[in-house]
């Protein structure tokens, strides 16, 4: 190999790297050269019949060393080319308007729950929240329901099977008040609400198996009937207006004595009388009474010392009053339909 092939060589490479505008054609020319059979590859078998072998060599590796110049300086083109078509086609336009994101919103459950608590906490009362499994002492036996007791009909509830058959899903937040009265060591003022789930054998447009109720304690000293109803006006007229009175009648409860039925200003009528409120005026939304003496006691408390009222109402009922819901099944259904007719306003 003298110096005029290795000039021609040289030259026969240029221009062929420059006819070269693809990665492929690239990687052609490579295997045109320094392939198995390449040119390059036949030039360096060749140095063995060579007489010069010194000079043979080191002119093969200046044609060599053309190649793999011209090679890389290439290949980098090609790559920065292609680099940049592929950024061209995949170019995202920011300024497009994006996907809409739906945003859910509070449940009304939810809401109510929240309205409660929050009123019953500028009040100075605690929230208690307990569990939704309770055993048959907490649910009716300490609540001065002892097994057998006709007045547990009204709550016929679902009871847990085998090993767990003493246990049930509470049929009332009242469960809350024993918690509540037990948990407290030093037996001193109680001031709680207890919010939750309760579950009863129901099913119908005002009755739900599962639905929400919200429970009322204070224990002190010279607690009276008085103070029950100074709060549950004050608890009426914040939750459904200031024009809301409250009535009570007499009633039956075993935990409470005297126990009393809590009627408020119809709310559609203002009590003029409708068929919503059965043209009376008055709308039941409570039970409530004075702690009885043994529900004090089993809670460890002193009747002689410590007095107490109690109340509970279900939330869901005043939800259905507050949005106009007429079949409380709706409430805990999860039909989309339903659920976003209440909008994210102050959430
Ligand atoms: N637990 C009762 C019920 O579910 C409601 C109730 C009535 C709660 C009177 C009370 C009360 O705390 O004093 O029907």
């Amino acid at each position: 190999m003298d110096e005029k092939v290795v000039l021609s060589l040289c030259e026969e490479i240029k221009t062929k790297f420059e006819g070269v505008d693809t990665l492929n054609k690239l990687n052609d020319l490579k295997q045109e050269y320094m392939g198995k059979k390449g040119i390059i590859t036949e030039y360096q078998n060749g140095i063995k019949d060579a007489e010069d072998k010194k000079t043979y060599g080191m002119n093969l590796n200046k044609v060599r060393n053309t190649f793999d110049e011209l090679y890389s300086a290439k290949l980098e083109e090609l790559e920065t080319l292609e680099l940049n078509k592929k950024l061209e086609s995949e170019k995202i336009d920011i300024t497009l308007p994006s996907k809409k994101v739906r945003v859910g919103s509070k449940h009304p459950m939810t809401r109510i729950q929240e309205e409660f608590e929050d009123l019953f906490v500028s009040m100075g009362y605690d929230v208690y929240d307990g569990p939704e499994i309770e055993t048959d002492e907490n649910c009716f036996q300490k609540l001065n329901l002892p097994l057998g007791h006709p007045a547990r009909d009204a709550q016929d509830t679902f009871y847990l099977e085998n090993e767990y058959e003493n246990y049930l899903l509470r049929s009332q937040t009242s469960t809350g008040q024993v918690r509540v009265m037990e948990a407290n060591e030093d037996k001193g003022p109680i001031r709680v609400v207890c919010p939750g789930k309760v579950y009863r054998r129901d099913d119908d447009a005002t009755h739900s198996h599962q639905f929400m109720q919200i429970e009322g304690l204070v224990i002190d000293e010279n607690v009276s009937m008085a103070d029950l109803k100074g709060t549950l006006e004050m608890f009426s007229k914040k939750i459904l207006g200031e024009k809301t009175n409250v009535r009570f009648r007499p009633s039956y409860f075993p935990f409470t004595e005297p126990s009393v039925e809590v009627d408020v200003t119809c709310f559609k009528c203002g009590g003029k009388g409708c068929p919503l409120c059965k043209q009376t005026g008055w709308i039941e939304v409570l039970g409530a009474g004075m702690v009885h003496p043994n529900v004090l006691r089993m809670g460890g408390y002193d009747p002689e010392k410590y007095q107490g009222f109690a109340f509970g109402t279900g939330m869901d009922r005043f939800a259905m009053f507050k949005f106009g819901i007429t079949d409380i099944r709706t409430i805990y259904g999860n039909d989309e339909r339903f659920l976003s007719q209440f909008e994210r306003k102050d959430d």
